[in-house]
């Protein structure tokens, strides 16, 4: 079994250059570098520039994504062809709203000599990105990850400002169900409010519920709590072992159904607890 642990994702501000010297050192599954949102146009430049600078070392554990600013504004093909041989991992294409714009940049990264193995996320955060996501999710064999982009999603729907995601679930499931038939991963949106702990964990929580395999965040106070709610604790690792054990043991006795604790187990379920076992098992080794 393949994946990658991407339970936290940090947004870094790639104008912040402390925040960049910081954030190679913090316990987050990936960084999002930001030459999108988080910079204003006149540091667009020089941010860029301290992104470049910040992929020159050597990576580490985690997943290096730059999130480039979009290909209708001034600053996007320079920022493709600057980053497409920069030793990110992935680069995050924002406010995509139909496959022929992650088409137009996967062209643009081929002609810039992007390596094979530079994988493209995309942020599903306008109205038709989302009603689009299951063509979007399929236009590049580069696609690795969806990311909701919950406040301007929010913002296009003229939804009120909030911390929370309430009123999104529609949005958010439709891409999760777009990221399981095109076999990408998917993570949610983030949580605004940095001093309401008990709010990111219930929206964590929430997230989780609805199928994501990990948080965007967007401080490093926010990190140990995805790493926790988006990772498999010992107990779900122990109730995983169980199950498999008791549906291996139901199969060699010529049936295809178990109990476990009192709950039916079939094959289906023995298959979620190997990958939740081997995801336990990804952050273990990593301590
Ligand atoms: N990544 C890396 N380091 C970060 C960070 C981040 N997203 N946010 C804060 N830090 C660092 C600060 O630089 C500071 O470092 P120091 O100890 O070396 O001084 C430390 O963490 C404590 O930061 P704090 O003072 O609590 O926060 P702040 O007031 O400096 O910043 C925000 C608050 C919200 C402005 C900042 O967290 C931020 O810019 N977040 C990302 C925003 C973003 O990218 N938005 C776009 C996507 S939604
Ligand atoms: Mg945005």
């Amino acid at each position: 079994m393949s994946f990658r642990l991407r339970r936290s994702a940090l947004y870094v501000p790639g104008s912040n250059q402390r925040a960049l010297a910081k954030a190679a050192g913090l316990a987050a599954d990936a960084l999002i570098l930001d030459l999108e949102d988080a910079v204003l146009p006149g540091a667009k430049p020089a941010a860029r520039d301290q992104v470049l600078e910040a992929l020159a070392a050597p990576p580490g554990r985690q997943e290096r994504v730059v999130r480039v600013n979009g290909l209708d504004t001034a600053w996007g093909a320079d920022d493709l062809r600057a980053l497409a041989r920069s030793g990110a991992d992935a680069l995050l294409l924002p406010k995509i709203d139909d496959a022929d714009m992650v088409e137009a940049a996967g062209s643009l990264l081929e002609a810039s000599g992007a390596p094979d193995d530079l994988a493209l996320w995309v942020m599903a955060e306008t109205p038709g990105g989302v009603l689009d996501i299951r063509q979007i999710a399929a236009a590049s064999r580069r696609l690795a990850v969806i990311v909701m982009g919950t406040n301007d999603l929010a913002r296009a729907l003229r939804m009120p400002a909030a911390a929370t995601l309430d009123g999104l679930e529609t949005a958010r499931s439709l891409c999760v169900l777009a990221a399981r038939a095109e076999g990408l991963d998917i993570l949610d949106g983030v949580f605004g409010d940095l001093e309401d702990a008990a709010g990111l964990r219930a929206s964590c929580q929430q997230g989780r519920r609805l199928g994501f395999d990990g948080k965007t965040l967007i401080h490093p106070s926010q990190i140990p709590v995805a790493n926790e709610m988006f990772g498999v604790s010992a107990e779900e690792a122990a109730l995983a072992t169980e199950i498999i054990a008791a549906w291996e043991a139901a199969a060699r006795e010529g049936s295809g159904v178990a109990v476990v604790r009192g709950r039916m187990v079939e094959q289906l379920h023995a298959d979620e607890a190997r990958r939740l076992l081997a995801l336990h098992q990804a952050t273990t080794e990593e301590k």
